[in-house]
């Protein structure tokens, strides 16, 4: 597919990322982070996060959670890695080298994965998604923080515009919400809980997704079916 990202390409724009990343991405993202933890907490318990970077939300989780963050760039890893180090973030139970589209754990062994501004960044979003429903515990919540396409008018097509070049950088401006929207549907075993507009400009969203049961599950495979 020509919107697709290429993993070698997304793993060298982010080594290129890594020494500016925070000064680039840190204060403009920040609300983004907060408004993701707060919404990770209410839940609580074992949190993944995903495309975990340089690890800049980490120090502001609660010291109650268990922690672990994944990331495709070991440049951006190490960076979180000192940063656990030299905050002795003692509730980071771990972080590694890890493909979103593969992530090495059991089924439901988490109560919420949490992606701050990833999912527009990894080559396969649906696949992602669908690893993401996988280690969520029935009850726990995925919560995503990202930039969303306009659907249409000047960003709209500024954004089309920018494509080809922001694919390099190791993102995609003008992926839509109703993508997701698809692959919830399809799913079946998520249920969108919120939709909320973020800073910068309101051009981010905030999006959670309740992980259901076994038989709410069915019930809505069902009724897609129909
Ligand atoms: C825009 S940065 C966001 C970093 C951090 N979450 C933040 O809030 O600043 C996107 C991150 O996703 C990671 N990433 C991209 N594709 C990935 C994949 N397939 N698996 C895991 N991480 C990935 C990148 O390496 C990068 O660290």
């Amino acid at each position: 597919m020509a919107d697709e990202l290429d993993k070698d390409v997304i793993a060298k724009a982010y080594a290129r990322w890594a020494p500016i990343y925070d000064l680039v991405f840190g204060a403009v993202f920040d609300r983004g982070r907060k408004a993701s933890i707060a919404a990770a907490e209410r839940i609580g318990g074992r949190i993944l996060e995903v495309g975990v970077g340089t690890g800049l939300s980490l120090p502001d989780y609660s010291w109650t959670n268990r922690l672990i963050g994944v990331d495709l760039s070991a440049p951006m890893l190490r960076k979180a890695k000192a940063r656990v180090v030299e905050h002795r973030l003692t509730h980071v139970d771990g972080l590694a080298v890890m493909d979103a589209q593969r992530l090495g754990f059991q089924d439901a062994a988490f109560d919420v994965v949490v992606a701050q501004y990833v999912i527009t960044a990894v080559p396969d979003p649906e696949a992602t998604l669908d690893e993401f429903a996988r280690v969520i515990k029935p009850g726990g919540e995925i919560i995503l923080v990202n930039h969303l396409g306009a659907e249409q008018g000047l960003r709209a097509v500024f954004e089309k515009w920018f494509a080809q070049l922001a694919r390099r950088l190791g993102w995609r401006p003008e992926f839509r919400w109703e993508r997701i929207a698809q692959w919830a549907a399809r799913h079946g075993g998520v249920r969108v809980v919120e939709r909320r507009p973020m800073p910068p400009l309101g051009h981010f969203s905030l999006i959670r997704f309740a992980r259901l049961g076994r038989a709410a599950s069915d019930d809505a495979a069902a009724r897609a079916a129909q």
